[in-house]
């Protein structure tokens, strides 16, 4: 009896995982897509942006005055997350990766300073994938569609 109870539990267990990663997974053929249109993913990316980014990048994604003057160390200030910034310029992928991986490996050069934080060790692909698609879904409607074309010109998406 126990053992039937059991059994039901894990297979139950595991179809709601699957309806779970159908929902809230990455879209089929595109691992790395953001889901501004979700209001799940857009929710938990709320809070992760405000847990982990707005220390730097701004609670309104406002980022650090001057953003566009380096330090004297050489590194450059957060730079805002909203339509005046140029996070938008960058596809989902390249997101992805400046954010995972931190801008200098992101570029393929590891000796770049920065003062941004690579992820990878904080933050899951799917806390990822949710705090740029809170990202996005703030952008307005013109600049999430041409963000839209950015990834089609990609092959992102
Ligand atoms: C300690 C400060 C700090 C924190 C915390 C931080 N960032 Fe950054 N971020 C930066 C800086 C500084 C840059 C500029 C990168 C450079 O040095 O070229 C940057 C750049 C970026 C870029 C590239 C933007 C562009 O226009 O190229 C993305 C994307 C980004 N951050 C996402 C995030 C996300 C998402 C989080 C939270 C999970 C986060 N950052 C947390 C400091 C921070």
């Amino acid at each position: 009896m126990w053992k039937v109870m059991w059994f039901g539990m894990v297979v139950g267990l595991a179809a709601l995982w699957a309806v779970w990663w159908t929902v809230f997974g990455p879209a089929p053929g595109s691992p790395i897509a953001l889901r501004p249109e979700n209001p799940e993913i857009v929710a938990q990316g709320r809070e992760v942006y405000h847990d982990a980014c707005a220390v730097c990048h701004g609670a309104e994604l406002q980022g650090q005055p001057n953003w566009r003057t380096r330090a004297p160390d050489g590194t450059l200030p957060a730079p805002p997350h909203d339509s005046t910034g140029h996070t938008w310029h960058h596809p989902d992928e390249v997101l992805f990766a400046l954010t995972k991986y931190g801008p200098g490996a992101a570029a393929g050069n590891p000796a770049y300073q920065s003062n941004m934080p690579a992820y990878s060790e904080i933050l899951s692909d799917a806390e990822i994938i949710a705090v740029l698609s809170y990202i996005k879904a703030q952008w307005p409607p013109e600049i999430r569609a041409r963000h839209d074309d950015i990834n089609i010109r990609a092959g992102a998406n």
